[in-house]
């Protein structure tokens, strides 16, 4: 058994930050932007109607519209967040409550900007375990809220969204192709602490916001999302000239002609959208594949690998067959 994915669907907040906006805000200009991410817009959502989990609910109803199936068949919900506005329950719970998929077992994960693919795995493996016939694997984040809209060298990179996949179990020959990594020593390359529990979090707020060595996290993804993709291919004997799509987790243009280049791939076979959205996390990739079918560039049978990076440090990479 296999899943396939028979449903995609995502939610992009209305309000748009451009590169023009952030000059108003720090020390920056469009064209650094532009010149060094690829980014010239993004999207930040309000806080009072577009949290993590009421995105994913947005994208979890459209991605069930597109599979044309009844909520009540989904008998998983992962959701994948490192921004989640809920403690308890799980957001998955609430994507459950909202869009009637009472029959559901429902989880939340956290494995940053790699969530997405970490969240289709688990779902593949319910799947080829024989426990589940139809998983909706969702990935959402208001990166906006862990932001310090002071600190330039962050405040340009990030956006919000949400993006859901829904999974149907198949008769297949092949199993779930994947690998993923993580190196937990790395973790101060790109951290946000919580404090809530602690006793004086006005001094502490700062802490909450995101941290990061951005020419460490740089040099990560260049090495080893290429690493990985041929890991992947190596270990599942796929030939990656012959994969039709590479649709990798959209954190900065640079990085990704930089993997096109080492693995010796062209550029156009790498689909982009961080130009308007930013690096939305564990949403950049079910938000890029849901715009691919919606441009009719996903048929049946097109080759993907997938893969994302981020902080753990984690990467990941999935062949995916539609
Ligand atoms: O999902 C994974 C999450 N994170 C990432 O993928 C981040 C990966 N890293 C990056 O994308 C890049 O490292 C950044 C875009 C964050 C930074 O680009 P860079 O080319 O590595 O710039 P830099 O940090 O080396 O800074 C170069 C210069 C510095 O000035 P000096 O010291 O050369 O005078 C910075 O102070 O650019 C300056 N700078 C800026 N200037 C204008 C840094 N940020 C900005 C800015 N606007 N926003």
């Amino acid at each position: 058994m296999i899943g396939k994915i028979v449903g995609l669907g995502s939610y992009l907040p209305s309000k748009v930050l451009t590169n023009k906006d952030l000059e108003e805000m720090v020390e920056t200009s469009d064209e650094w932007i532009v010149e060094r991410t690829g980014i010239r817009e993004r999207h930040i959502s309000d806080p009072y109607t577009e949290s993590v989990s009421q995105m994913a609910v947005n994208a979890a109803k459209e991605a069930i519209r597109d599979a044309a199936i009844d909520p009540e068949e989904i008998d998983l919900i992962i959701l994948a967040s490192t921004t989640s506005n809920m403690v308890i329950p799980s957001c998955s719970c609430v994507v459950q409550r909202e869009t009637g998929a009472k029959n559901a077992m429902c989880f939340d994960l956290n494995s940053a900007c790699t969530g997405f693919l970490t969240a289709y795995n688990t779902a593949q493996s319910f799947i080829e375990a024989g426990h589940v016939k139809t998983a909706l694997v969702l990935g959402s984040e208001c990166t906006s809220n862990y932001v310090d809209w002071t600190d330039r060298g962050t405040c340009i990179l990030f956006g919000d969204a949400a993006g859901a996949a829904v999974l149907r179990a198949q008769e297949s020959d092949r199993k779930n192709m994947f690998v993923l990594h993580a190196d937990g020593r790395r973790s101060d390359c790109l951290y946000a602490e919580n404090m809530k529990q602690r006793k004086d979090p006005e001094e502490l707020i700062p802490k909450t916001f995101f941290q990061m060595d951005g020419k460490e996290v740089f040099k990560f993804a260049v090495t080893a999302v290429p690493q990985i993709i041929k890991e992947l291919c190596t270990k599942f004997s796929i030939d990656k000239d012959e994969v039709d799509l590479f649709v990798l987790h959209q954190a900065n243009r640079r990085i990704i002609e930089a993997v096109s280049k080492r693995l010796d791939i062209p550029l156009e076979k790498f689909p982009m959208n961080i130009d308007r959205m930013g690096n939305t996390s564990s949403a950049s990739v079910p938000s890029l594949l849901t715009e691919l079918k919606k441009a009719g560039r996903l048929k049946e049978g097109t080759k993907i690998i997938a893969s994302g990076f981020g902080a753990g440090l984690t990467w990941g990479a999935s062949y995916i067959e539609f």
